[in-house]
């Protein structure tokens, strides 16, 4: 494992903006660029939504970031994840790595520090091939297709829905 997750602190918001700066590229294509956000994400952390940062182990730098959003409990028990990777790191395997660390936190008892869910979803826009190639390597089924479900890029855009239950996740 090249990598390790832990929850944002505001300590972490010039990295974190530096990170994204440097991301615009790919990053912006697809989701919104806000490299101020993090302060505000921190202020946001709650019942409804938990931020996971991934960071490369060996040089402390900023892998990626995973929200785990829209977290509802009773008996849906559901939470949709949203990710970004930074370069340097991206396309080099680790935020899969990340990922697989945020899935596990997710699905795992509260008593041992999860978030006791169970069930996870990815929504994709169909042409963002890297993003459903993570939702496939991550094990995630194809659900759907849900058309007109996020306002991004100025226009309500159609996704792909992929999901993961806990019964599912072989673990780490
Ligand atoms: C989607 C996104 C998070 C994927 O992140 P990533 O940095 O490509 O993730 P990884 O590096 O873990 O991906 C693994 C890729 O690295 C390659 N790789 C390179 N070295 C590797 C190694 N040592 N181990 C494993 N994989 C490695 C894999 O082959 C794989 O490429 P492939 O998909 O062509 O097979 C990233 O592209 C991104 O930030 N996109 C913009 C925002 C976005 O679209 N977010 C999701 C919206 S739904």
């Amino acid at each position: 494992m090249r990598v390790e997750i832990r929850t944002p602190r505001l300590s972490d918001a010039p990295t974190y903006a530096a990170a994204v700066r440097r991301s615009t590229e790919h990053v912006g294509r697809w989701n919104p660029l806000e490299p101020d956000g993090l302060v505000d994400l921190v202020r946001r952390q709650g019942e409804t939504l938990r931020t996971y940062l991934v960071f490369d182990i060996e040089d402390g730098g900023l892998v990626g970031c995973c929200n785990v959003a829209n977290i509802v409990r009773g008996r849906f028990r559901n939470g949709s994840l949203g990710y970004n990777s930074y370069l340097p790191y991206n396309g080099t395997g680790r935020m899969t790595e990340g990922m697989r660390l945020v899935l596990d936190r997710c699905f795992a008892a509260e008593s041992d520090g999860g978030l006791d869910l169970h069930r996870l979803e990815i929504n994709v826009q169909p042409a963002n091939e890297p993003s459903i190639a993570m939702a496939k390597r991550l094990g995630f089924r194809h659900e759907g297709y849900t058309p007109r479900m996020l306002f991004l890029q100025d226009a309500w855009r159609d996704h792909e829905r992929y999901a993961l239950t806990a019964e599912e996740w072989p673990g780490l």
